[in-house]
């Protein structure tokens, strides 16, 4: 019998602590019910304190999620513990995490805490959050830095003092596997009651060893891992959620240990939040790259070919890499559209529906075989409830190897119909110069990439786009047959997301740490 992990997703919090991968309120329910479908068993939805946006986004996930247990976050002080109880309250299973850090350097350069405040508050605000909820997580932060005398005395602490889960977050990134395992060990065999309370692990990839770090910690004990999908997170981001998960069921045999996690949903999640966060998985990452069942080399193709096992130790569907497969042509109706959106896990509202089924018509009559994944572009464009401040309506591009590339583009702007010209080094260029012009925008483009959803020159063509503009960083994803379409949708996608959070009076720079 193999000991269940628990997985705690953070990828709505520390994920979207990534430069630019702020969601808005949608983009995060979206996540959030892929997560449920995916199986994790916590998600930490915000954190309620730190803006009037992460409250309603914790708010709205614990009341519309179902399946997890819905999670916020809380710095050891009562607003922040009053606040997530406010997001929480009325939602059937939820969970306070509070932290403080436990570290020398934190705690005196930080904090200004001496080694007993900080203790005595960490017990403190875990008996106010007990107050409210069953369920209570306590961090020790940068704990992998921390004197593990004082790291038990602390942990000791906090599961008298009623927490459920301990987390040990290795916080920058700075443990190494064998250490981090050693202590987990310490802690189970140091700390009195801990049996009273689930180890958690929480590492971070400074080093390029955060998955490591949590199998070692899993094989030590932990019960609990914090991961995000792609491994997103503050600077080289937090382990990776399907890393893990597949990890442990691939080496069942040498972990005894598994996770819940319905591992066919992992592609259609990694996509999914790479297309929101506009964070592209690079081709070689494990288990998501583009490259990670390709076999190139003519020897290991030659093995598959006699036998799939000689060279693939996890099967592409086990992770919902299924061989593209072809939906529905030209002649499907809009039933069987509305039926295939459903098998797929969407369920779009009768309008969302009409426009998705008009421009998978439109698709069907540019491409001869429409996909899936086709079918995954357009939804994500359909739900979006960004308001069109503008709006793509034509565009006709002029450009050669001897001609200036020239653009004319139609926008409603603000619902009136606008058209201009304009010129650039190529056609992206004219037309995204063109773009900029209409809207007046004062943004910068900071990153643009392209790629095919599925092969064929006839394929959908995905811009991905981030866009800044004063302290804001805001991703923008269009896709269409012809790329430079494609790439006008995505600029007007950011564009329309920079003109949404500068009308909105809710969007305060978020509190961090301390
Ligand atoms: O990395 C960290 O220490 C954290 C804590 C808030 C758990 O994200
Ligand atoms: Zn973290």
């Amino acid at each position: 019998m193999s000991r269940l992990i628990r997985i705690f997703d953070t990828t709505l919090r520390d994920g979207e602590q990534s430069p630019g991968a702020a969601m808005n309120l949608d983009e995060k329910l979206m996540v959030a019910k892929q997560l449920a479908r995916l199986g994790v068993d916590i998600i930490e939805a915000g954190f309620a304190y730190s803006s009037p946006g992460d409250f309603e986004a914790v708010r709205r996930i614990a009341h519309e999620v179902e399946g997890p247990t819905i999670c916020s976050l809380a710095r050891a002080r009562p607003e922040d513990i009053d606040r997530a109880w406010e997001a929480l309250k009325g939602a059937p299973k939820v969970r306070i995490h509070t932290f403080i850090s436990t570290s020398d350097i934190h705690l005196k350069h930080q904090f200004r805490l001496t080694r007993e405040q900080a203790r005595q508050r960490a017990v403190e605000m875990v008996a106010r959050a007990r107050g409210y909820v069953e369920d209570v997580e306590f961090s020790p932060m940068d704990a992998t830095r921390s004197d593990p005398k004082y790291l038990y005395e602390v942990l000791e602490a906090v599961i008298a003092a009623g927490a459920t889960t301990v987390n040990i977050p290795d916080t920058v990134g700075y443990a190494a596997p064998q250490e981090f395992g050693r202590l987990i060990r310490g802690i189970r065999e140091n700390v009195p009651n801990i049996k009273k309370a689930v180890i958690s692990v929480h590492c971070h990839n400074d080093l390029g060893v955060a998955v490591a770090n949590s199998l070692a910690a899993i094989v030590e004990g932990a019960g609990q891992v914090e991961c995000t999908i792609n491994g997103i997170g503050e600077r080289a981001g937090n382990a990776s959620l399907e890393e893990i998960a597949m990890g442990l069921r691939t080496r069942k045999d040498f972990y005894g240990a598994d996770t819940r996690i319905v591992t066919e949903e992992i592609v259609k999640s990694s996509r999914l939040v790479s297309k929101i966060t506009g964070m592209v998985v690079q081709p070689n990452k494990a288990i998501v790259g583009a490259n990670a069942f390709a076999h190139a080399s003519g020897i290991h193709q030659d093995g598959l070919l006699k036998e799939k096992t000689t060279y693939e130790i996890m099967r592409p569907e086990s992770v919902g890499l299924n061989k593209s497969t072809l939906v529905m042509g030209k002649l499907s109706g809009r039933h069987a559209f509305k039926q295939r959106l459903e098998d797929m896990g969407y369920k779009l509202a009768d309008d969302e529906l009409n426009k998705a089924f008009e421009r998978f018509k439109r698709l069907a009559d540019q491409k001869k075989e429409v996909y899936e994944e086709d079918l995954e572009a357009i939804v994500a464009e359909e739900l979006q409830t960004i308001p069109e401040t503008y709006r793509f309506k034509s565009l006709h591009v002029e450009s050669g190897t001897d001609m200036t590339p020239t653009a004319r583009i139609e926008l409603e702007i603000d619902g009136k119909v606008a058209q201009q010209t304009g010129t650039g080094d190529g056609p992206v260029d004219a037309a995204y110069r063109t773009i900029a012009a209409m809207t007046q925008t004062k943004s910068t483009l900071l990153t643009y990439a392209v790629k095919a959803i599925t092969g064929g020159t006839d394929a959908q063509g995905e811009v991905m786009v981030k866009v800044e503009e004063g302290p804001k960083t805001v991703t923008g994803h269009g896709a269409d047959t012809d790329i430079i379409v494609a790439s006008a949708k995505a600029y007007l996608n950011a564009l329309n997301k920079i003109a949404y959070w500068k009308s909105r009076k809710d969007d305060a720079p978020k509190i961090h740490y301390i």
